[in-house]
């Protein structure tokens, strides 16, 4: 039977769109999971959205949509990004579907009746950006978050409460007796270093917003959002449903792998053994946190326009200069940079020149110097050879101790010195002097022979990182299935060779200067979408559905701005039956002059709502697209007539 290997990504805030830190680990995941299938394991890889939380509800009221809308169009975008990315995930989770919030009420609900959850009031420092919680001398002077610099809130509530404090001796000895369960070593001794600071019991309820999985059994309290997200990694399992076989399967298999940056370590080094431990299910995995993509002034911020879009870099580069780029220059226990100009640099000098070079030149060599197949040589014909046959065997079997220790960067490097060797086999052999003598032959022969058979090494240990470029390599060189696989890592096993007659360069040479500036300039922006997203059919409505909503024409009698919201107008509407007050997210667009005396859409029957506290009792109709947004104006109505 075939081994298991579970990856997970953390999942991601739907709180914009994602850039290339979040990449980063989605592209880390997805090459470490090829690997594992490469060499034979039966792979499961989950990714997702968290979308719950408060945060989320906020980011939706700022965009003037409904949280589910909000988490729905990102969602979209996010799988269309993994898409283009090559993402090759089995399951992609989303913290708001039903399979997902059952299975959290549940573990809730199991919880309280073991009494690891009890209710108690909470008094304390709350980040909304990090949805987490702090007391006073956690905090920085002015009350602000020591994790992200934002301003935190003072929240005094009801609250129930998790017993972290009774695990703790537990959590150590277990930390002390799996030393690999927390990698790198630094992020482990920080983790135990703050356990031996002392576990205070960790407030798992809200009863101030709405947007979370309600506690079944007291619904006025929401489920904090960190417990709802940990668990995706067994909901989306099926533990606790109806068919719990892939739970079996994998969590009791052989290989579980959570992959997150260095931001969330706690929560998944603390919080999620603690859970599993008191729901009395094992703690089968291994945590790799890993350090962040940083930009030349700092920290990534899309507020501050710092920030770096994977769209715009696979469309110009396309997709493996960029998953080169993230899974080499991140090293395996500190942080990254990104810069324009290590980006080019990387294109030119490794992938153009020492990798791309490599190839073409052999396949130009075999074009013009054999006709025929190329024969395996039946005898070695220099040292350099054994040399060549000996560097790959140990490229081998350090790529793969690398690569089980997620050390990917390492990885690449090994294989980079293999591509050196064979440059540099090149000039020890010269080809091109043997190719003038008649009685080398054979000599020329098996030197190009073992420049092939590198490279049908180097494609296949690139194969999870470059995945178009191993695709081409193996294409140019005419290399069949079979030889592409793991089990054909063995020097000699092709028996004759026939390449392309047409070798096109994997990778095109940049001019730095121009794509500097293109990389500077135009990657932290999103591309436009070219064609509007075709309308799925599962969409489509009934009739009677459509009926449901009561649309009447509503007179603005008075307009004022919000007092807690840059986006928000409040609106007094009369709708023929009274005036109601509407807050709409328009202010980019309407002043609050403009409005009083128009006559506009309003949807009537939409259940009231708080926006930033204050109530609003309908919505006005608006279009919009990427520039501009209108509202819908009538002329000769009166309020109250019915729109249908
Ligand atoms: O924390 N460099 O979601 P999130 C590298 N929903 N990686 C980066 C990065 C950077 N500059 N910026 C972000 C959450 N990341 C929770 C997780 S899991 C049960 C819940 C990556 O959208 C990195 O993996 O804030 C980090 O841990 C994650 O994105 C945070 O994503």
């Amino acid at each position: 039977m075939k081994k298991t290997f579970y990856i997970t990504t953390p999942i991601y805030y739907p709180s914009g769109n994602l850039h290339i830190g979040n990449s980063y680990t989605t592209v880390l995941c997805d090459t470490l999971n090829r690997y594992k299938a490469l060499k034979g394991y039966d792979t499961r890889y989950l990714t997702g959205m968290d979308e719950h939380g408060q945060k989320v509800e906020t980011v939706a009221k700022e965009r003037g949509l409904s949280p589910q809308e909000h988490v729905d169009n990102i969602a979209e975008d996010t799988k269309e990004l993994w898409n283009l990315l090559d993402i090759e995930y089995d399951d992609f989770i989303r913290t708001t579907e039903p399979r997902h919030e059952q299975v959290i009420e549940r573990i809730f609900e199991h919880l309280k009746s073991t009494g690891d959850i009890y209710k108690g009031h909470y008094e304390g420092y709350y980040c909304i950006h990090d949805e987490s919680f702090f007391t006073e001398t956690q905090l920085e002077e002015g009350h602000i978050c020591p994790d992200c610099g934002r301003e935190t809130k003072l929240l005094k509530e009801e609250s129930y409460f998790l017993r972290l404090s009774k695990y703790e001796d537990w959590l150590l000895k277990f930390i002390e007796e799996n030393p690999d369960f927390i990698t790198p070593k630094s992020r482990k001794n920080e983790v135990v270093s703050f356990i031996k600071g002392g576990l205070d019991d960790l407030s798992v309820s809200r009863t101030s917003f709405d947007w979370g999985v309600p506690v079944k059994s007291d619904p006025k309290h929401v489920i904090y959002v960190w417990i709802d997200a940990l668990s995706n990694y067994i909901s989306s399992l099926g533990y606790e449903s109806n068919d719990a076989s892939l739970f079996d399967k994998y969590w009791y298999g052989d290989e579980v792998l959570h992959v997150v940056g260095k931001d969330i370590l706690r929560f998944h080094a603390i919080y999620w053994p603690i859970i599993l431990k008191a729901l009395g299910l094992p703690i089968p995995f291994k945590l790799y946190a890993h350090g962040w993509y940083m930009m030349k002034d700092g920290k990534m911020s899309k507020s501050k326009g710092q920030v770096v879009y994977p769209e715009p870099i696979i469309e110009r580069y396309g997709l493996d200069t960029l998953r080169y780029f993230l899974l080499k220059e991140l090293p395996h226990s500190g942080d990254g940079l990104f810069t324009p100009e290590d980006f080019v640099d990387r294109i030119n000098y490794d992938l153009a020149n020492d990798f791309g070079n490599l190839l073409n030149r052999t396949i130009s060599m075999i074009n013009k110097y054999f006709e025929c197949p190329l024969k395996k040589p039946k005898k070695t014909f220099f040292d350099y050879d054994n040399q060549l046959t000996e560097t790959i065997t140990e490229t081998i079997k350090e790529y793969e101790t690398y690569m089980d220790h997620q050390k990917v960067s390492k990885a690449i490097q090994s294989v980079w010195s293999l591509i050196s060797r064979t440059n540099k086999y090149i000039d020890e052999t010269t080809p091109w002097i043997l190719a003038k003598q008649k009685k080398e032959r054979d000599t020329l022969e098996s030197v190009l022979y073992h420049l092939v058979e590198s490279l049908r090494h180097i494609g296949i240990l690139l194969s999870p990182i470059l995945v178009n470029g191993a695709d081409k390599l193996f294409d140019q060189l005419g290399i069949k299935q079979s030889l592409q696989t793991w089990d054909s890592l063995e020097f000699g096993k092709p028996i004759t060779i026939d390449v392309t007659n047409n070798p096109e360069p994997l990778f095109p040479r940049l001019d730095k200067e121009k794509e500097v500036d293109y990389l500077a300039n135009r990657t932290n922006k999103r591309q436009e979408k070219k064609q509007p997203k075709p309308t799925q059919p599962e969409n489509l409505i009934e009739f009677d559905d459509f009926l449901k909503v009561e649309m009447v024409v509503g007179e603005v009698k008075e307009c004022k701005e919000h007092p807690d919201a840059d986006k928000l107008l409040i609106s007094q509407i009369d709708t023929g039956d009274r005036v109601r007050q509407i807050v709409s997210g328009i202010k980019d667009h309407y002043t609050k002059e403009y409005l009083p005396g128009k006559k506009l859409i309003v949807v009537k029957n939409i259940k009231p709502i708080k926006l930033r506290g204050v109530k609003s009792e309908g919505m006005i109709l608006a279009g919009k697209n990427k520039k501009t947004l209108e509202i819908l104006e009538v002329d000769h109505l009166n309020p109250g007539d019915k729109i249908s």
